[in-house]
């Protein structure tokens, strides 16, 4: 059976910068909700919320203090029923985020943990290594930068055991070989769905499962969560067990979708996330790391479609997300860059499977070039102001109007500044231009949405020099140019195209939907 999520348009909302209702400088669920008759237009079926749980904000709500409430910043959880209902009655879905893998070194447990050291067993607490105990107990490094192990001052006043963070210190890991975990989780996820949730993206869902033994990492310097094939901090075998039992919970919700957040290699053992029994959908990222190149974004969308046939799952595109630069920037930024990432857009959503757009994208926005002294991602901190963090990717977005924060909220001191050039890229500006990219998306998945020649879960692909071609089997013809030379079009109709054709070629920096 086809379900709903396996050609899904999905629309991540950062909640943060989305769009405030209540003047305190950061976006809202409230601010969602007023926003919705945007994204109807836009034609997104299901929404994907970054997390809105109870948090101290240290890493913007991945660090989760009580995972069955809704933090107030985000208008409490009366605000998320009100954004269920309204959603609903527009025939849109909305999915959450998880965060299995930690909490919040403020929720309930780690309080206890640290003033009680025989209730530590809900996470993962060692003794140090060397004299002392003076040496964290393995060599492993946060991704954020830094140790990955934080020391304790017990309740006596001494210096004390470590525990272990793979992200910040305000994000204890948990133990997942401790029953309580699954009880708590179990709990999290029905409280969740029987309030008319459509689904969760999971967190880190390659993570949450350590060797016993911890041993230590080979090699230490390995970027944000693109780990290598031997790191002992991700994809251990027994994390399928606890996917297994996460969708025993979702097989009471038939409707309710799994997307888990899976940076492993190799195809293999990416599908094993897929089998029949463990998630519905894995993130495939491997069209975000690919460059603007014919041969590089064929492996990618062949490699996803590959790992995703491999469980008999529908495979998985995204161009961006809150973690990465947006792909305006990544493609050169920019008029290039908004050429590249529209042609790519139009790649994405000729394919079979589910698309994930994030805020923004829509609208064709850059990542932010932000001042020093605004930076708020913990990577800023934890990296010795080495690594800028992902800010530039969150930055609040336009809505109207020609001076920050345009729109996004009554309150000029928004918790993110907006670039003053980004006037013409407002919400408003675009719906005036039929030419602007939120014309150009809209009209990309209403077609997706809508015509015959989108159906089929095969593709044909092929590459010569810089072409790709693309052809589904309904009949639809995607064409992208990566080179520097306009090249002829297929014959057939053009539906759609992501920038103007030059005397019927199709123009470097471009793509074609031809039928
Ligand atoms: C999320 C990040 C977050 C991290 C820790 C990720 O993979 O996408 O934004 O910082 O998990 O929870
Ligand atoms: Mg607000």
């Amino acid at each position: 059976m086809r379900r709903w999520w396996a050609d899904a348009v999905f629309y991540q909302v950062y909640p943060r910068s989305f769009a405030d209702s209540d003047g305190d400088g950061v976006g809202d669920l409230d601010g969602v909700s007023a926003r919705l008759d945007y994204l109807a237009a836009l034609g997104v079926g299901a929404l994907w919320l970054n997390p809105v749980m109870v948090s101290p904000m240290a890493d913007h709500g991945y660090d989760v203090a009580d995972p069955r409430d809704v933090d107030p910043l985000f208008g409490g959880i009366a605000a998320l029923d009100r954004l269920l209902d309204a959603a609903h009655a527009r025939g849109i879905r909305v999915t959450m985020d998880l965060v299995p893998n930690h909490t919040s070194s403020a929720h309930p447990w780690f309080v206890e943990a640290l003033a009680d050291p025989r209730r530590r067993d809900r996470y993962i607490f060692r003794d140090g290594r060397g004299p002392g105990g003076d040496a964290p107990p393995n060599n492993w490094v946060s991704v954020f930068g830094g140790p990955a192990w934080t020391r304790v001052t017990e309740p006596d006043g001494r210096l004390g055991q470590w525990y272990l963070h793979l992200f910040d210190p305000g994000q204890p890991d948990l133990n997942w070989n401790h029953p309580e975990v699954f009880e708590d989780l179990e709990k999290t996820l029905r409280f969740w769905l029987d309030r008319g949730v459509d689904g969760f993206r999971i967190d880190v869902a390659h993570g949450m499962a350590k060797p016993p033994e911890l041993p230590d990492m080979v090699v230490t310097d390995s970027a944000l969560l693109r780990n290598s094939d031997d790191d002992p901090r991700f994809d251990n075998d027994s994390v399928h067990d606890i996917h297994r039992f996460i969708r025993r919970v979702f097989d009471d919700y038939p409707d309710a979708v799994a997307v888990g957040e899976v940076w492993v290699h190799g195809n293999e053992r990416f599908a094993k996330y897929l089998r029949p029994d463990e998630l519905h959908l894995g993130f495939n990222f491997r069209l975000v790391q690919a460059d603007f190149d014919a041969t590089e974004v064929h492996d990618a969308i062949d490699n996803a479609i590959v790992a995703a046939d491999l469980a008999g799952a529908a495979p998985t595109w995204t161009l961006s997300n809150h973690d990465v630069e947006r792909e305006v920037t990544r493609y050169g930024g920019g008029a290039r860059g908004l050429a590249r990432a529209r042609a790519m857009a139009l790649v994405m959503l000729a394919l079979p499977g589910a698309v994930f757009v994030y805020n923004g994208e829509e609208l064709g926005l850059p990542n932010v070039d932000l001042p020093d002294a605004v930076l708020q991602d913990p990577v800023w901190e934890r990296s010795g102001h080495t690594e800028r963090g992902r800010d530039g990717c969150r930055v609040p977005m336009p809505w109207s109007g020609d001076t920050p924060p345009f729109g996004f909220s009554s309150n000029t001191d928004t918790w993110l500044p907006a670039p003053a050039d980004w006037a013409p890229l407002t919400v408003q500006r675009q719906q005036d231009d039929p030419s602007s990219t939120l014309h150009f998306y809209q009209r990309a998945i209403e077609l997706r949405s809508s015509r015959g020649e989108f159906t089929g879960s095969r593709v044909e692909l092929a590459t010569a020099g810089d072409v790709l071609t693309l052809r589904r089997g309904g009949g639809l013809v995607c064409v992208l140019n990566t080179g520097a030379v306009p090249m002829p079009l297929p014959p057939g109709e053009v539906l759609l195209n992501s920038g103007e054709l030059i005397d019927g070629r199709l123009p470097p920096d471009t793509a074609v939907w031809v039928v």
